[in-house]
């Protein structure tokens, strides 16, 4: 078995990090940790969501944050669009890559976004095709690939289909979403493999929510399918406001001190990364939920103390 040499990663922290912090968190709050994880070599740093106010009010700033940004060349700065009029708005705020997301669940699709599968895809299309004519690119999620909150189980057979129609609009790559974070390595290769059938395993990414402790397991599951491209969280900070109970994605610093372990190649520097979560934690006032995060900075902190 061979794993990939040479891994991406795409950083979530300012978006599904933040989306579902309860307190009011300042535009600059969320600029810095996105000028500060581009810094620290993230090729992919998804900024926020241009979803409704009305559900989702931590990204009632998105216009602000994305015209915010000060772009690194090489980065990507995805945004979340729903719809067309969430892709305008983007648009207009100088996005030039979006992300569109759908679920292999009705039930969960009914909670987040307001409609069916079937509706969900009919909305995704017009926005598929304005990325395109604007040059912009367009990457598609689905969620609840290995259970949903309300449905429970979920067919790998559903999460294909919903995965091979968003390629078929144009989507450069999906982005497998475990978003309650409930799947075992098993069922995640069981899963892989049925999407891989459909869509090839070069555009596909995990997106391990951590909930039960098992998205480092999955992530080095998929990694022996084949799949290079994975989100993460800087200190796992976040959660679905529409998943109750789910914790954050796998924390970038665990993912980083796994792949350097093994050898692989990311290009982020991972001390960097442990001090953005020690310091967004900071402000935000938590504990960090990366253990390797913590254990690096405590050891330095103990290194400084013995200099
Ligand atoms: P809706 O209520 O069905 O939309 O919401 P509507 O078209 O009927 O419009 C109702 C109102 O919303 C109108 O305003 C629209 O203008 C407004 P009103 O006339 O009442 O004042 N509206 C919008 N406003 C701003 N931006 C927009 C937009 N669209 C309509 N784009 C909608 C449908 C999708 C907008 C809503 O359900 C929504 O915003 N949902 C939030 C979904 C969300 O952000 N969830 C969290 C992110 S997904 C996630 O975390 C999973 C992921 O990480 C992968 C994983 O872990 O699995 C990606
Ligand atoms: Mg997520």
């Amino acid at each position: 078995m061979v794993l990939p040499t040479r891994v991406r990663i795409v950083e979530m922290g300012p978006r599904d990090g933040l989306q579902n912090e309860p307190g009011e968190v300042p535009t600059a709050v969320k600029l810095e940790p996105i000028h500060r994880l581009a810094d620290a070599g993230l090729p992919g740093v998804e900024a926020t969501a241009f979803v409704s106010p009305k559900w989702v009010p931590q990204m009632a700033d998105h216009t602000e944050v994305l015209e915010g940004i000060r772009r690194k060349p090489g980065v990507s700065y995805p945004v979340l669009t729903p719809n067309l009029k969430g892709f305008e708005a983007a648009l207009a705020a100088g996005a030039t890559e979006v992300a569109i997301f759908g679920a292999a669940s009705e039930a969960f699709s009914r909670k987040n976004i307001n409609c069916s599968i079937e509706e969900s895809l009919a909305r995704f299309a017009p926005v598929a095709e304005a990325a395109a004519r604007a040059k912009v690119k367009v990457r598609g999620y689905v969620s609840c690939v290995l259970g949903c909150p309300y449905e429970g189980a979920v067919a790998p057979a559903r999460v294909a289909g919903v995965a091979r129609a968003l390629m078929d609009m144009g989507c450069y790559e999906v982005s497998l979403g475990d978003t309650i974070g409930v799947g075992t390595p098993g069922r995640t290769q069981a899963m892989l493999e049925a999407v891989s059938r459909v869509v090839p395993v070069a555009q596909l990414a995990g997106h391990y929510h951590d909930t039960y402790g098992q998205a480092l397991a999955n992530i080095y599951a998929s990694l022996e399918l084949g799949v290079a491209t994975f989100d993460a969280s800087v200190a796992g900070l976040g959660g679905c406001p529409y998943a109750k109970g789910a914790s954050g994605n796998v924390a970038t610093e665990d993912v980083l001190y796994m792949l350097e372990g093994l050898g692989i190649e990311t290009g982020v520097d991972l001390g960097a990364v442990v001090d953005i979560g020690q310091w967004i934690c900071g402000v935000l006032g938590k504990e960090p939920a990366s253990k390797a995060g913590k254990a690096l900075a405590a050891r330095r902190a103990a290194a400084a103390r013995a200099a």
